[in-house]
C-alpha cells in the first residue's frame, strides 16, 4: 500500500489551453495539495503533438515528449490526466492507462460521451478512478453532482446551457451587434472554442455533454448520434432584434426530459427564452445547467463553461480527490453509471419530430394584399393557432418585407410540414428560421 510520503506522479496528456492551466496548478499549488490531501504531487511526463512549441509556463526540465508510451508504459506514473481533447487516439490511451490500473482525469467530454460506460467499467474493474468533472460546464461542478449530492433524486429534467463559445458568441451578436465571424474569433482568441469549433457551433459540443449529463441523470446511456443537434449559424441579427420586442433573448439550450413512458427527449436547439427567465440572462462564457429532481425541486447551477482557469478548477478537483482516496484498501466508491437502477441498455429518444412546442418563424414574403392569408391557411390547416404576426423591415426595392409570426403550443411534425408548403408559395421569396419558444 501506499503511504503519504510518495510522491505521487502526473502523467499529463495534452499542454494547451487547459492542459497548461493544470500544469500551472500543480507547480503554484503543491504546497496547498499537500496541505489538503496530506500528498506531494509531480508533473513527471507532459504529452504533446509538437514539442518546439514555446509553453507557458514551461513544463519541468525533461517533463515534455511526443511519444504516449513515456507515460503509458511508466509505471511510476500514478494518474494520468487527458487534457487533449477528441476520440482517437485519446479514448485508446485512457483504455490502456486503465488496463494498467493508473487513475484517470479527463476534461473529454467526447471520449465520455462514446466510450464511457465502457471505460468506467474498465476503472471499476480495476479498482481505479476515473473522474471527468471538467467534461460538461466547464467550472460548474455539475458532473459531481449527479454522481454525489443530487443521486438520491428522480431527475426528470435538464435544461442547460452549456458551449461557452456559443453562448459568448449569441452574448455579443445580441448585446453588440457584433458580426458572427468576430465573435467565433474573439471566443477563439480567448481559449473556448474546441481544436474544431464547428463542434461548438453546430451543437455538436452541447450533444456530447448532454449525453454525459442525461446519463448520469437517467442512469442509461443516453447516445450522442440521437441527440437531435441544431446550430447557430442561422441567426442573423434581425432574429435578435425581433426576439426582443418581443420579449425572448435567442440562446442555444441543451435539454433532457425523462417522460413518463420511460423514453427521453434531449435535443440541443437555440430557442426563444423569455427575458425574465434565469436562463436568458447567462451571459458570454458563462454556462448554466437547471436540474429538476423529485427532491431537490429546481437547482440552478452558474458559471464560467469554458476557459484555462475555470476549467483546471474542475481538473484540480478531480485530482484532489483522486490524491486524498488514494491508499484507501477498499478503492474507489461504485460508480452511478451505466446502471444505477435504470438498466444499461440504452434510453429511447423521442424523435423531434414528435416534440410539442410554441414557434417562432421569420419569413421574407412579398409585400402585398393577401400574403398573410394564404400563410395564415395552410398554418390553420395544420393544426397550428398563431399567437402573433409583426411585419418589419419592409424594402420597397424589392418590394419585400419580413414576416415574424409565433405560434401557439403545436406539433414540430405539423410545423416542418406547414412551413415547407409555406415555402412554395409565390409570395414568400424564404423562410429564413425557424426557432422553438421555450419556457
Ligand atoms: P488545446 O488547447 O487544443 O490543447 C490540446 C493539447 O493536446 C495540446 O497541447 C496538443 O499538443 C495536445 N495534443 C492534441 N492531440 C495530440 C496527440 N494526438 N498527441 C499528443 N498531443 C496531442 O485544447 P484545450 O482547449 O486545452 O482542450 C483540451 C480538452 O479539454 C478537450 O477535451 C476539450 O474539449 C476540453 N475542455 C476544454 C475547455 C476549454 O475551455 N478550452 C473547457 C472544458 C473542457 P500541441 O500543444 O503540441 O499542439
Ligand atoms: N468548447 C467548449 C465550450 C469548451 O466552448 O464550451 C468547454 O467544454
Amino acid at each position: 500500500m501506499m503511504d503519504n510520503s510518495t510522491v505521487i506522479n502526473i502523467g499529463l496528456m495534452g499542454l494547451g489551453t487547459v492542459g497548461g492551466g493544470v500544469a500551472a496548478a500543480l507547480s503554484g499549488n503543491a504546497d496547498a495539495i499537500k496541505r489538503k490531501t496530506g500528498r506531494t504531487v509531480r508533473l513527471r511526463k507532459a504529452l504533446v503533438r509538437d514539442a518546439g512549441k514555446v509553453r507557458n509556463p514551461a513544463p519541468p526540465a525533461g517533463a515534455l515528449t511526443t511519444n504516449p508510451e513515456d507515460i503509458l508504459a511508466d509505471p511510476d506514473i500514478h494518474i494520468v490526466v487527458e487534457m487533449m481533447g477528441g476520440d482517437s487516439p485519446a479514448g485508446e490511451y485512457l483504455e490502456r492507462a486503465l488496463a494498467a490500473g493508473k487513475h484517470v482525469v479527463t476534461a473529454n467530454k467526447e471520449v465520455m460521451s462514446r466510450r464511457g460506460p465502457s471505460l468506467l467499467a474498465l476503472a471499476q474493474s480495476q479498482r481505479v478512478n476515473l473522474l471527468f468533472e471538467a467534461s460538461a460546464g466547464g467550472g460548474i461542478p455539475i458532473v459531481g453532482c449527479l454522481m454525489s449530492q443530487l443521486l438520491a433524486n428522480d431527475i426528470r429534467s435538464i435544461r442547460s446551457i452549456i458551449n461557452g463559445t456559443t453562448n459568448y458568441i449569441l452574448t455579443r451578436m445580441a448585446r453588440h451587434q457584433t458580426p458572427f465571424a468576430d465573435a467565433l474569433a474573439e471566443a477563439q482568441a480567448q481559449g473556448y472554442a474546441e481544436a474544431d469549433p464547428t463542434n461548438d457551433i453546430e451543437g455538436i459540443d452541447a450533444a456530447y455533454k448532454l449525453s454525459v449529463l442525461g446519463s448520469l441523470a437517467f442512469h442509461r446511456p443516453i447516445p450522442h448520434h440521437a441527440i437531435y443537434t441544431e446550430g447557430i449559424s442561422r441567426l442573423g441579427p434581425e432574429d435578435f432584434r425581433y426576439a426582443a420586442e418581443l420579449g425572448y433573448a435567442i440562446k442555444s439550450l441543451a435539454i433532457a426530459v425523462a417522460e413518463a413512458n420511460g423514453s427521453v427527449q434531449a435535443r440541443v436547439h437555440p430557442a426563444l427564452v423569455p427575458e425574465d427567465h434565469l436562463l436568458a440572462k447567462v451571459d458570454g462564457v458563462y454556462n448554466a445547467v437547471e436540474v429538476t429532481g423529485d427532491l431537490c425541486g429546481q437547482i440552478i447551477l452558474h458559471g464560467q463553461g469554458a476557459g484555462r482557469d475555470a476549467t483546471t478548477s474542475a481538473v484540480m478537483g478531480d485530482i484532489l480527490n483522486i490524491l486524498r482516496s488514494m491508499g484507501n484498501a477498499d478503492g474507489p466508491p461504485p460508480l452511478p453509471l451505466p446502471d444505477g437502477g435504470g438498466g444499461n441498455s440504452e434510453a429511447r429518444i423521442w424523435p423531434i419530430d414528435e416534440l410539442a412546442s410554441a414557434y417562432y418563424m421569420r419569413l421574407t414574403c412579398a409585400d402585398q394584399a393577401g400574403v398573410l392569408a394564404q400563410i395564415a391557411r395552410i398554418l390553420g390547416d395544420g393544426n397550428i393557432s398563431i399567437a402573433t404576426v409583426i411585419q418589419k423591415d419592409t424594402d420597397p426595392g424589392s418590394g419585400t418585407a419580413q414576416l415574424v409570426i409565433t405560434t401557439y403550443p403545436a406539433r414540430e411534425a405539423d410545423v416542418q410540414t406547414a412551413l415547407a408548403a409555406v415555402a412554395e408559395l409565390g409570395v414568400v421569396a424564404s423562410v429564413n428560421n425557424l426557432i422553438r419558444i421555450e419556457g
